[in-house]
């Protein structure tokens, strides 16, 4: 006999991870895979990240392996870091989380309940969706352009024509999935309507470190003098996915129920690696590592586009990210990339259908997301050779299909 669990609404929502699944699938050997969001293991800074550690123990002993409450040196290194960025604040401004996922969760948690609504991009990260779906909050798609990011216009009769939104989650830096950076103007417009209408705007920024070439561009925190923004950030792409280490910077009123939400679902981050982080940030490796490691991105996406220009430049369109991971490939009208995933697949290339991000459930699309930065150049090329074959034999099948019907 097996017990039948009566599942709370919002569990319900969530039944299978689409990422998961598809991400299994890239594993096997052989495999060139575009799937991922990660950063090389060539380029993760391990030399240095191990001595970190070996002072880390050295020097605090048993504090590194205690329960603490969050690391000030570690804050005063985030807030330091968020000064150079042009955000105005200081370590008591800093909430330390377990990366930027834990800091959605943590947020949906304390803004989001089955009769509140909240903004997000039309494409976006699959995390967010987890976590507002996890809410039962109700989700307001917003166009985001692969030229400029999320469309303000739209944004603004979305904040006027909704009065219940909650919060909305946007991702103004090399976007994930579509590798689009919305333009300084465009953010100062988004703190003004922030203020305006009084809706919290929740930044996710896990990839502005990761610029390669182009102006840097403040985050939309750093002109918010309203206290409307609540930036996230993360030390996953720019430092290595495992430290699980991420910080909020959000409005001091809110630091005492995010402690609690937090201390709901765990009792605060590693001690050893945020004191391992902080050694690292004080040492000033941080710069170094992300002049290599964007040196490194910079030619994977170089790679990629020319591979793309050479094997699909008659059928596709892509753009061309100034930095993060990910470009977004278009394929011609009537393809669905889901298709032509399960076909890359059995030809030892992978990708993720852009289907898997969509706000709106939409199950087939003719995108897809493509990342540059875990393959080799020359890796990129065979792989790219290899999904152009998949797409062509896929359009002649369907060009066929239509004579046949
Ligand atoms: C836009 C975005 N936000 C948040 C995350 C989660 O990052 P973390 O590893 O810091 O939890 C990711 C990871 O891919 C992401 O792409």
């Amino acid at each position: 006999m097996t017990i039948r669990f009566a599942l709370s609404q919002g569990s319900s929502s969530l039944k299978r991870s689409v990422m998961r699944d598809l991400l299994a699938l890239t594993t096997r050997p052989g495999m060139i895979s575009f799937a991922g969001g990660l950063p090389a293991d060539e380029l993760l800074p391990r030399d240095q990240l191990q001595d970190c550690l070996d002072t880390v123990f050295r020097r605090d002993g048993a504090q590194a392996l205690q329960y603490g409450p969050p690391y000030a040196p570690l804050k005063e290194q985030i807030a330091f870091y968020m000064q150079g960025r042009g955000v105005a604040c200081t370590a008591d401004d800093i909430f330390i989380t377990n990366g930027s996922q834990q800091g959605l969760e943590i947020l949906s948690r304390l803004l989001f309940d089955s009769n509140a609504s909240a903004i997000v991009e039309d494409y976006t990260f699959t995390g967010i969706l987890q976590a507002t779906r996890g809410h039962e909050v109700g989700l307001i798609p917003v166009p985001t352009h692969l030229q400029n990011g999320v469309d303000v216009d739209a944004l603004k009769a979305a904040f006027r024509t909704h009065p219940t939104i909650r919060a909305a989650i946007l991702i103004p830096d090399f976007h994930n999935p579509l590798g689009a950076s919305v333009p300084a103007a465009n953010r100062a417009r988004i703190v003004e309507l922030a203020a305006q209408y009084h809706v919290p705007i929740i930044e996710d920024d896990p990839y502005s470190p990761l610029r390669f070439e182009g102006e840097v561009v403040p985050p939309i925190k750093a002109s918010d003098e309203s206290g409307s923004v609540i930036y996230l950030g993360s030390f996953s792409k720019m430092l290595a996915p495992s430290m699980r280490l991420g910080w909020m910077v959000a409005p001091r009123e809110l630091l005492p129920r995010l402690t609690v939400i937090r201390e709901s679902i765990d009792l605060e981050s590693s001690q050893l690696i945020q004191r391992a982080v902080a050694e690292f940030m004080a040492r000033g490796h941080l710069a170094p590592h992300l002049t290599k490691l964007n040196a490194a991105n910079r030619v994977r996406r170089d790679a990629m586009v020319e591979a793309l220009a050479r094997e699909l430049g008659d059928l596709a369109r892509w753009n061309t990210p100034e930095g993060g991971l990910f470009l977004w490939l278009t394929l011609p009208e009537g393809t669905d990339a889901k298709a032509i995933f399960h076909e890359a697949i059995e030809q030892n290339v992978a990708f993720v259908p852009g289907y898997a991000f969509s706000a709106a459930d939409c199950l087939s699309s003719n995108s897809l997301r493509l990342n540059f930065s875990n393959a080799t150049a020359k890796e990129i090329e065979e792989g790219i050779g290899r999904l152009a074959g998949v797409v062509r034999g896929n359009l002649k099948q369907l060009t066929t299909s239509q004579y046949l019907v």
